[in-house]
């Protein structure tokens, strides 16, 4: 059985959709192919890849409540291609959004289930996501846990001369016990549509978040972009830099 996961993040690095692609992809046995949909010139190679799949799952983040314009574009061409190839292909959804409710994904569900009726293609389900820029960073916070006990173990060799430094495996354990737990409920359900997508069933609209209480989570967040807007967006790689407009 294949199974096709498009990133429809117009990000070329470090999106949450490739978080969760990477996430889902795990629960997912057969054979998977990755995709990555930014501009038009993916839509042909993409649906070439869909024509011999059982299965798709778009990952992408919310916009503006709906679905983003490029990936928009791309079902239009996609629902044509799949009536006049009279495909039997189910299509599952991972979307997430950067506030803290996952059920701000609605919209796009519904928008996913229509189209599915319209290209006559069997609607499989999907997982919306809060918090997703939040969740996104809490696989850089395990590196930097990792890094963090290389560095403590390197330390206790060279001053005790002891390779196991209990202290700093403790320390470890329980910072990436945390990590996990944030991401419990999306691990849950992503767990749960894998198994939908490996048997061709129907998974239904699940909606989760992480895990933290919604006053922490308005605290990072409000400091996040205080700190951005204070930097004029310069962090971050410029994803929040002004952008230059282009001369006509
Ligand atoms: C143009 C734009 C519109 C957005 N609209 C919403 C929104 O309506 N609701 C929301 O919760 N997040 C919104 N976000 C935040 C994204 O959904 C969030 O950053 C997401 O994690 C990005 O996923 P990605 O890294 O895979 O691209 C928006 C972001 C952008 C750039």
């Amino acid at each position: 059985m294949k199974t096709v996961f498009i990133n429809c993040s117009p990000k070329k690095r470090f999106c949450a959709s490739a978080y969760f692609l990477f996430l889902q992809s795990l629960f997912v046995g057969g054979k998977k192919v990755n995709e990555k949909l930014r501009t038009p010139a993916d839509h042909s190679r993409i649906l070439e890849q869909l024509k011999d799949a059982k299965a798709v799952v778009f990952c992408l983040p919310l916009y503006v409540d709906g679905v983003p314009s490029h990936v928009l574009r791309f079902m239009e061409e996609m629902e044509v291609y799949c009536l006049e190839n009279h495909m039997e292909l189910s299509v599952y959804c991972v979307a997430n959004n950067g506030f803290i409710e996952g059920k701000q994904n609605e919209p796009l569900m519904q928008v996913f289930e229509h189209f599915c009726a319209h290209a006559g293609l069997v609607w499989g389900g999907g997982v919306g996501i809060g918090g997703g820029v939040m969740l996104n960073v809490t696989r850089i916070l395990f590196v930097v846990d990792i890094a963090l006990l290389a560095l403590n173990t390197v330390l206790s060799v060279v001053n005790t001369g002891m390779f196991f430094n209990k202290e700093a495996w403790i320390s470890f354990a329980e910072n990436a016990a945390l990590l996990l737990y944030f991401n419990l409920g999306v691990l849950f359900y992503l767990a749960g549509m894998g198994r939908a997508i490996g048997k061709g069933t129907y998974f239904g609209k699940k909606y989760t978040r992480i895990l933290i209480p919604s006053f922490v989570f308005i605290l990072f967040a409000d400091i996040f972009f205080i700190t951005a807007s204070v930097l004029e967006g310069g962090i971050f790689r410029g994803w929040l830099k002004k952008k230059e407009l282009e001369k006509a």
